[in-house]
Order: C-alpha cells, then sequence, then structure tokens
C-alpha cells in the first residue's frame, strides 16, 4: 500500500522539523526529517576531509562508505552510520556551512530522495519535512505545506533555540545567515526552494508554536489522514 504523505516545505528556521514533529505525534503519523539526511552525508564528506568544490560522486561514495542510512525509531527516523551520529555532529556549524553546497548537487539529492522513499514505506504514515518534499520527492502527498515567517522572526527563533542573546546586532547577523541559505536553496538548478502549486501556505510570523500546530492537524483531519488524535 502506498504510504500516507503530508509534506512540510519551507525556508530555513520557518519551524518545519518541530512543527512535523508534533504534528506527526499528534496525529500517530512518523516524523521524517529530510534536512537530518542532507546533514548525514555532509557530515561524511566533512569527515572524510573531501576537499573542495565537493563532488558529488566522491560526496556519495563516502556517505555510502560510512553507511549513512535512516533507522525508523520510536516516532521518527534516525539517521544512523558506522559510528554514532549524535544530533549534536549533524547539527555542527561545519556541517551547517557545507550543508547547503552539498544538497545542490543533483547526484546527492537522488541518493537522499532514495532513502526517503525507502524510509517512507516503512514508515506507512509520515510527515515529511524540507524543501522540495511536495514538489519534488512525494509530489503525490496527500496534504502539503508550505511554512513561511519573515526573516526576523525566524532568526529569532533560531538565536532563542540556540539559547542566545536576541539584541538588534546577534539579530541581524542571523537574518543575513539565514537569508544567505535561503538565496542557495532557492536559486540552486536542481530542485530549489519553492510551494508547491497545490501546497497550503502558512505564515507562522505571527502564530505559537501550538497555533501552527493546530493549523496543520485540522488541515490533516479535515482530510481524513488522522490515524488517532
Ligand atoms: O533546520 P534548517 O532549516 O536549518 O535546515 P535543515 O532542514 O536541517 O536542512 C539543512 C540544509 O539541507 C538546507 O539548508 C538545505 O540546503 C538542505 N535541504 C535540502 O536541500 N532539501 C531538503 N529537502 C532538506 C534540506
Amino acid at each position: 500500500m502506498s504510504p500516507v504523505i503530508i509534506a512540510i516545505d519551507g525556508p530555513a528556521a520557518s519551524g518545519k522539523s518541530s512543527t512535523a514533529r508534533a504534528v506527526a505525534a499528534g496525529l500517530g503519523f512518523r516524523h521524517l526529517d529530510s534536512g537530518a539526511l542532507y546533514r548525514g552525508v555532509t557530515l561524511a564528506a566533512v569527515r572524510a576531509g573531501l576537499p573542495r568544490p565537493f563532488y558529488a560522486a566522491d560526496v556519495v561514495a563516502e556517505a555510502e562508505r560510512w553507511g549513512v542510512d535512516l533507522r525508523p525509531r520510536n516516532g521518527d527516523f534516525e539517521v544512523v552510520a558506522m559510528e554514532p551520529v549524535p544530533d549534536a555532529s549533524l547539527r555542527a556549524a561545519v556541517v551547517t556551512e557545507h550543508v547547503s553546497e552539498i544538497a545542490a548537487l543533483a547526484e546527492v539529492r537522488g541518493w537522499v530522495n532514495e532513502h526517503l522513499r525507502g524510509a517512507a514505506l516503512v514508515g506507512e504514515a509520515v510527515v515529511v519535512d524540507g524543501r522540495d518534499i511536495g514538489s519534488v520527492v512525494f509530489p503525490e502527498a496527500q496534504l502539503k505545506v508550505y511554512l513561511t515567517a519573515s526573516p526576523a522572526a525566524r532568526a529569532g527563533r533560531r538565536l532563542r533555540q540556540r539559547g542566545e542573546a536576541v539584541d538588534p546586532e546577534q539579530l541581524r547577523v542571523e537574518t543575513e545567515a539565514l537569508a544567505a541559505r535561503d538565496r542557495a536553496d532557492s536559486s540552486r538548478a536542481v530542485a530549489p526552494l519553492v510551494q508547491a502549486p497545490d501546497a497550503v501556505a502558512l505564515d507562522t510570523s505571527d502564530l505559537s508554536f501550538e497555533e501552527q500546530v493546530e493549523r496543520i492537524r485540522w488541515l490533516a483531519r479535515d482530510r481524513g489522514l488522522a490515524i488517532h488524535d
């Protein structure tokens, strides 16, 4: 049977991952974080010391050699490899710095997409978050949501998430860093960040976390997608 899929796409720090996790938990779905797999592949390339510019074939070979994969875990999937892959390593600054360059490589995207589709079959009912989930990876998704928020709202959230001060200068630096990653993700030739024509757009700048989760759960229920609620 084909899996039931809810796709949540949007720019960096729009709250996709935490929202997707909460929506999945509420509906009895499994959460699948595609960005975490891009980060796993990037970590494989970085720890192998691959030189820049990165070549897709070398990056994929390193991901294979290190055994990067997705494994079902309670309520979600974890990124695994031959050694433990702590979340802190996936979110390390060096990974964040290189992930958009690696995610722009067509062969890497093909490799990641195959793993995501395989995981969705195992998961049966999944909430997948990323940049191209509704547009490229799962165009057949039963519900597609495009989350946005103003750059300043997103930068403020990211700083608070990291426990850092939200003074005007920090906010300016973080807003610029996010805008640079948005530009890289939106302007790349392969699978750029776009809103799928059939996606529901949700601007979360003025919504609380609970409100945005509830809106998506409502959309899912409205389409008869909830397993339990
Ligand atoms: O959480 P954050 O928005 O910072 O990023 P992420 O979801 O962990 O994804 C990290 C990077 O992977 C993004 O900046 C994109 O360059 C890339 N990515 C992508 O190209 N396509 C996806 N479906 C997911 C992530």
